[in-house]
């Protein structure tokens, strides 16, 4: 009787000790509390679910079929269709609204979509949003010490102004993204990518460089201010992303 109740003691032990905790941005440290998987929202399988909570998501993705900016499902003025052949994945999207919505331990992501090995969807999206989608591999992905995704990403923004790419700065050991827009222009790995310039991640002025983008059809590469920017444009109107996880 008493090992049973060590027993339990222990378990319960060890599932609090797993939880991550983090030192964001402005120096806060926290401990991710987890959430619960009865119900995950559509989309998103328990097994994800469960994972996400694991290295510290503060909550799943809405995952919304209408109603937001941002939307599973075809018919919005911008779409992005994403395929993992290879891999199961959990591809993780959030809104830009500012400089926190990236820090997924504090701020939930608007999509977490379970994308089994094989599988696609595609996303709708309105005109002047600005964001960015990375992905969980076979339940082996973490967030950094700071909450984000600790892979590379693929950032956009649509409308006007339309330019996607491809940056490689939260890790650089990143798995293999493809963004291929209908303007002919790609955003992969090693164009129209952003680099760390050393290490194996960055984000400050002066530490990163935009690669292999010059090259591309419709481009809007610029290296005249302090930092590289920019990326593929051109797809302001019913623009199309064909994006790959590999
Ligand atoms: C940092 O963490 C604090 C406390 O959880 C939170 O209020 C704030 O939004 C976070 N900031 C960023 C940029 O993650
Ligand atoms: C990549 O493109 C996005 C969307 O336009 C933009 O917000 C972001 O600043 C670009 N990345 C870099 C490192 O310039």
């Amino acid at each position: 009787m008493l090992s049973k109740i060590f027993a339990v003691v222990l378990g319960a032990a060890s599932l609090a000790a797993a939880l991550p905790t983090f030192h964001n941005v402005t120096g806060t440290t926290f401990t991710a509390a987890g959430f619960g998987c009865d119900n995950p929202p559509w989309g998103l399988s328990r097994d994800d679910c469960n994972y996400l909570s694991s290295i510290g998501f503060t909550g799943p993705g809405s995952n919304p079929s209408g109603g937001s900016n941002i939307r599973i499902g075809n018919g919005g003025p911008n779409t992005m269709t994403f395929s993992s052949p290879n891999t199961d994945v959990v591809l993780v999207m959030w809104e830009r609204v500012d400089d926190a919505s990236a820090f997924v331990a504090v701020n939930r992501p608007r999509l977490t979509w379970s994308l089994p090995r094989g599988s696609s969807v595609t996303v709708s999206l309105d005109n002047g949003v600005s964001g960015a989608w990375s992905a969980i591999y076979g339940r082996q992905t973490r967030l950094a010490w700071t909450g984000i995704v600790e892979n590379t990403w693929g950032e956009f923004t649509t409308g006007g102004s339309a330019t996607v790419n491809i940056s490689r700065e939260p890790n650089m050991g990143g798995n293999n993204f493809v963004a291929h827009v209908s303007t002919g222009c790609q955003a992969d790995m090693d164009h129209c990518s952003y680099v760390c310039k050393q290490g194996n991640s960055c984000w400050q002025s002066g530490t990163y460089n935009l690669i292999g983008c010059t090259e591309q059809p419709n481009n809007n590469a610029y290296f005249g201010g302090a930092d590289p920017s920019g990326g593929c444009q051109g797809w302001s109107n019913n623009g199309h992303i064909d994006a790959y996880f590999y």
